[in-house]
């Protein structure tokens, strides 16, 4: 730490916060983050093990542990670590066809758009397996966030052409696959009347409050109700209709405002528009240059629904869910039955969202109306005490009216940062990803990290110079659609010194991806700074917890350079699907192996983003 950083608080300031906040929580809301602090999981806890899933549910018994597996060491090296064990196979890296007849990877680099566009994208990030019929057969979609330019073409980004960007935007979306088990266990990408690619060329429809308004209009779209393509997708969500949703984050850096930055106090600013985009797509694609097309900007940075059992199916994009860098999106039912969707905002001092459905899921869709088009956008606020508010970001409402700068409901929707700012929700550490806990319905989500924060903390966010992250607990006491709730820091990342609430030999930082099985292990998946060993950076990792007897250990450690993300499962719970993102990034076109050359090892290759699948050897249920 230099010495001109901010101290973080010490373990005991921090017991000393957590404890005050607890005791002026009516009714003590015990969490399982007790079990972390050395207070055992049945003294007043939530709930114990023995009730976490149902009979028969894989791999948990009653009254058995979660977690059956010996924890990983911390690790450098190029390799995916795994418990002894445990195996993968490398199912579907950057530039493997969608289906077996697709042009195969060049591992030069020399695949065109057009070959890149049936190929699977770059930056594998949230991704769900959709059973067939048979079960040991799914579709499996796959979000392709980003990519490593000086990866993706054989002389990086020299001599930058239209073809390149075609390329890039290829790389960029979503795939859908059909994958297969063998007799053996081993997975495979099938032929597939199903299989697709989503790109930044995808033809895609705007739907709810914000579509047709004026902010949306553009000079190819003078109706503001269709865009091409999706972008940045990072993380996703299932619904419960068999749909995916994928969320488009990082929006900013593809676009190109001119040589100034915006003005301070600027919409674009606060939309993270900067001066320079490291995306040089606007060189040759006018619709990503602001100064001649502002609005372009308007049409990224939502929630996109895509059908992954109808081909044919134009994507949606859903406006009602609001607009900012998602990360992801996990529905669930509401009291009524309508759709409760969580989402975080993943930039430093942004915040936490919840959308509730105006009506029943299943009268939506009898009507033919999508039960993501209409209801009420809420921003969290978490009061000092323990408790906290959603905030309704509806236009009329105090600080969201015409006067306040919002015309109309699209208006709070299309600029929901702003409209969240405007009624006090509380700035966070980097929301990530979020997850809903199988019985309980209590939902965590990752603080993943931050160093902007040298002023001050709150309950929620104690840390300054927060480099290691926590994950939050959110409890609506088993209504989804209740607009207050109760909250607690579940853990604080980090190591000894950071006042880390983990046990120090599974130390890790930077939570970013973050699961629930469907029995209760909780998976958490790193993407940043994690603690040293013996002085040196390790890699990111993986881990699972049982948050109910507050065990944790480390399951998984990545290639160098790599973050960990993306993770969904076969319905009996015995493959594991996650996806391994930018492996050895800072590789460049004269030495792409500089710092990993996994998954293939060849030595005129190059590192690649991929899904891998993780079994057990004698076939048992991962994790148990
Ligand atoms: Fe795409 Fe915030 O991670
Ligand atoms: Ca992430
Ligand atoms: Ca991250």
């Amino acid at each position: 730490m230099n010495a001109d950083t901010p101290r973080p608080p010490s373990i005991s300031e921090l017991a000393e916060l957590r404890l005050s906040r607890r005791t002026a929580m009516a009714g003590g809301l015990a969490t399982a983050a007790a079990a972390f602090f050395g207070v055992p999981a049945s003294a007043g806890a939530v709930g114990v093990a023995e009730s976490t899933g149902s009979a028969g549910s894989p791999g948990h018994g009653a009254g058995r542990p979660l977690l059956g597996f010996p924890a990983v060491a911390p690790s450098t090296a190029d390799a995916v670590v795994l418990p002894p064990g445990y195996r993968y196979q490398v199912l579907y890296p950057w530039g493997h066809p969608i289906v077996p007849s697709g042009p195969a990877f060049a591992e030069d680099a020399s695949n065109t758009a057009a070959d890149q566009a049936q190929q699977a994208g770059d930056h594998h990030d949230g991704m769900w397996f959709f059973p067939l019929r048979d079960r040991r057969s799914g579709l499996l979609c796959v979000n392709h966030e980003a990519t490593t330019e000086n990866l993706l073409h054989a002389d990086g980004r020299a001599s930058w052409s239209s073809e390149k960007t075609a390329k890039s935007m290829a790389a960029h979306g979503v795939s859908v696959i059909q994958v297969e088990q063998d007799r053996d266990g081993g997975w495979l990408v099938a032929e597939s009347r199903f299989a697709r690619r989503v790109t930044m060329t995808t033809p895609i429809e705007i739907t709810g409050p914000a579509a047709g308004h004026p902010l949306m209009r553009t000079g190819a779209d003078p109706e503001g109700v269709r865009v091409l393509g999706t972008l940045n997708n990072c993380a996703s969500g299932p619904t419960p209709w068999d749909t995916y949703l994928t969320c488009e984050e990082t929006i900013n850096k593809y676009f190109y405002y001119g040589e100034q930055p915006p003005p301070p106090g600027s919409v674009e600013e606060r939309y993270g528009i900067g001066s320079e985009s490291p995306y040089p797509w606007y060189t040759t694609e006018s619709r990503f240059d602001m100064r001649s097309e502002p609005n372009e900007f308007n049409r990224f940075g939502w929630v996109v629904e895509v059908d992954p059992f109808d081909p044919e199916s134009t994507p949606k994009k859903r406006t009602a869910l609001g607009r900012m860098e998602h990360e992801n999106a996990v529905v669930v039912r509401g009291r009524r039955g309508e759709a409760v969707v969580y989402m975080g905002d993943d930039t430093q001092f942004d915040y936490f969202y919840k959308f509730v459905g105006a009506e029943p899921i299943a009268q939506a869709r009898r009507a033919g109306r999508s039960p993501l088009d209409e209801g009420t956008l809420y921003v969290a606020r978490f009061d000092e005490d323990g408790r906290g508010r959603w905030l309704p970001l509806v236009h009329g409402e105090p600080g969201l009216t015409t006067a306040d700068g919002f015309a109309d409901q699209a208006e709070v929707l299309i600029h929901t940062r702003l409209a969240a700012d405007a009624v006090g929700a509380t700035p966070m550490d980097r929301p990530e990803w979020c997850t809903v806990q199988p019985r309980t319905g209590a939902v965590y989500f990752t603080c993943t990290n931050n160093t902007a924060r040298t002023e001050s903390v709150d309950a929620a966010n104690p840390r300054l110079n927060n480099r290691f992250g926590h994950i939050m607990k959110i409890d609506e006491n088993g209504n989804p659609s209740a607009v207050r709730f109760d909250w607690d820091i579940f853990l604080l990342a980090g190591d000894e010194a950071s006042g880390a609430t983990v046990p120090p030999d599974q130390a890790f930082g930077s939570p970013d991806g973050l699961w629930f099985d469907s029995v209760g292990r909780l998976w958490i998946l790193t993407d940043g700074a994690q603690p040293q060993v013996d002085g040196a950076d390790q890699n990111n990792q993986m881990l699972v917890a049982d948050t109910e007897r507050g065990d944790i250990r480390r399951f998984l450690v990545g290639p160098p350079r790599c973050e960990i993300t993306g993770i969904t499962a076969a319905p009996d719970g015995r493959s594991l699907f996650v996806n391994i993102q930018h492996p050895g990034d800072s590789g460049t076109p004269e030495n792409p192996r500089a710092s990993s050359n996994w998954p293939d090892y060849s030595p005129t290759g190059r590192p690649r983003s991929a899904t891998i699948v993780i079994t057990r050897e004698d076939g048992g249920v991962v994790g148990a």
